[in-house]
């Protein structure tokens, strides 16, 4: 099988996308290599002791907050995403590129609510129509409203893969449905999914979670037979992939192939540019469906989602997050109509069917909210304009990075910006031998990255987990380079 890796294209038809350029995937890996070999290089002890006298002195409406929770919500936290190092921050306030938190402390926001505000957090426009739609009928009716199949359209015109649309309640759930759909089409059962991607919370799917070849690691509460037919490739291994593909042909064949596209997590580990296409091929030939799970690259990487960009039409697409510009109920499977159809809806109906819905499934709320918010993205063309402050935060960051001789590593697909200091992510557990060894490793590396989002935290930063970053419409270059001085800031307490 080739798995040689295609020349960055540097201009061209990307300059006008989300992404500008894909990055070098081998020289990344290299790079990754040498950080995961070195020691860690955490925030100095002492330093720490000042993050931590910020969160107890300026953060003490959001600590008694957290405290209460604890009582009442399991952790404290509600979602997998809040940052709750040393205690989670409650936030009253939202606007563009900046929040703020219930003691009056501002950031720079770059976690946009895991993904969803490409057009920045609150954006008017939207919150109008949005606010005209309630007056009119309300959140909900359970019936057809216009805004929905508004929004089909909207979708059916912009991604390449996706000829009809079935709107559901959330990520999850869409590729809970695609599962079923994809074994329905095809009669068969397996489905192989990329080592550390994530795809939800399923059964079938909390499987090689985070960290290639963990299995059912954190499969806990799932019986064995509900991941019974999943499978995991090591990212970027398409003989892999062929052997597996190979094997299931004689055991019930493969239903479906699942990527990321960008690579496992968001492009954690980022895959060779030319592997989708490869996978593509891979999937005609084994008469698997192709599914691309863009619930995070749809209308992020631009408004044809990652397909577009490289130009690979799966036939089955996952969507959520940016699907509803942030407003509550998004996910989507979209799709070729012949396979669609056996989603079709509707109490009367007779035909076959994988069934999938849910009672708050494509209200009306979130199809206004949705329906306006791709119009603005088409507009302002904000996946371009996000992904040129990624970018630029990604360039300043390995400036700093170089400057300061840290073994830190940034690189970005437009406005998903990876930032790793601690490595853990990228650890090798490529066998059991090698998830053994570096298991304790792996926790003192993931306290580390804890402690860098706290200390983001304390310099004005709201970040993903210590170590990944949306940009959106609202980073101008000035919020860009105020980041950056922050940034540098917290590089200098190493
Ligand atoms: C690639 C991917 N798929 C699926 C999901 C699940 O989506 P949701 O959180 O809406 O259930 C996520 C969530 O982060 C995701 O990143």
């Amino acid at each position: 099988m080739d798995t040689r890796v295609t020349p960055n294209p540097v201009d061209g038809p990307e300059a006008s996308s989300g992404i500008s350029r894909w990055p070098d995937t081998e020289q990344l890996q290299r790079r990754f290599d040498e950080l995961v070999k070195q020691p860690m290089r955490p925030v100095r002890a002492d330093a720490m002791q000042k993050v931590q006298r910020y969160f107890d002195e300026r953060c003490k409406t959001s600590k008694a907050l957290s405290e209460r929770a604890k009582t009442v919500i399991p952790g404290g936290v509600q979602h997998n995403l809040a940052f709750n190092h040393p205690f989670p921050l409650a936030f009253s306030q939202a606007e563009g590129a900046h929040l703020s938190d219930v003691d009056g402390n501002r950031y720079i926001d770059f976690l946009q609510a895991g993904g969803p505000t490409l057009l920045g957090s609150n954006y008017e426009p939207v919150r109008r129509k949005v606010h005209e739609l309630i007056d009119e009928c309300g959140p909900v009716t359970g019936l057809l409203h216009e805004y929905e199949v508004k929004l089909a359209e909207l979708v059916c015109r912009h991604m390449p893969g996706v000829e009809m649309l079935r709107l559901l309640g959330s990520g999850t759930e869409a590729v809970m449905g695609a599962v079923r759909l994809a074994r329905t089409f095809t009669g068969r059962k397996w489905i192989i999914k990329v080592g550390g991607a994530y795809h939800g919370w399923s059964d079938q799917l909390v499987y090689g979670m985070r960290l290639p070849k963990t299995g059912r690691m954190e499969a806990t509460g799932i019986p064995r037979g509900a991941t019974g037919h999943t499978q995991e490739c090591l990212p970027n291994d398409l003989d892999e992939l062929r052997r597996k593909l190979s094997w299931n042909r004689l055991r019930g064949g493969t239903a479906a192939v699942l990527v990321e596209p960008l690579g496992p997590e968001s492009g954690t580990r980022p895959v060779h540019r030319d592997y989708n296409r490869q996978v593509r091929q891979l999937c005609d030939e084994f008469g698997a469906l192709l599914v691309f799970d863009e619930v995070v690259t749809g209308f992020r990487t631009g408004l044809a989602g990652a397909q577009g960009y490289f130009g690979v039409k799966p036939d089955i697409t996952v969507l959520g997050k940016c699907l509803t510009g942030g407003y509550p109920m998004a996910g989507a499977i979209g799709g070729r109509k012949d396979i669609m159809m056996s989603l079709v809806g509707g109490i009367g109906t007779t035909t076959k069917r994988a069934f999938v819905g849910g009672t708050l499934s494509a209200n009306p709320l979130s199809c206004v909210a949705g329906y306006h918010a791709i119009l603005e993205m088409e507009r302002t063309g904000a996946a371009a304009k996000a992904g040129r402050a990624g970018d630029r935060l990604c360039q300043g960051l390995e400036e700093i990075i170089r400057r300061r001789g840290l073994p830190y590593v940034s690189y970005n697909m437009g406005s998903i910006v990876h930032l790793q200091t601690s490595g853990v992510l990228l650890l090798d557990t490529s066998s059991l031998w090698k998830l053994l060894k570096v298991k304790d490793e792996a926790k003192r590396r993931k306290h580390m990255m804890e402690e860098m989002g706290a200390a983001y935290t304390a310099h004005g930063l709201i970040t993903l987990a210590g170590s990944r970053i949306y940009t959106s419409l609202a980073d101008t270059d000035e919020v860009i380079d105020d980041a950056l001085n922050r940034f540098d800031d917290v590089f200098a307490l190493v």
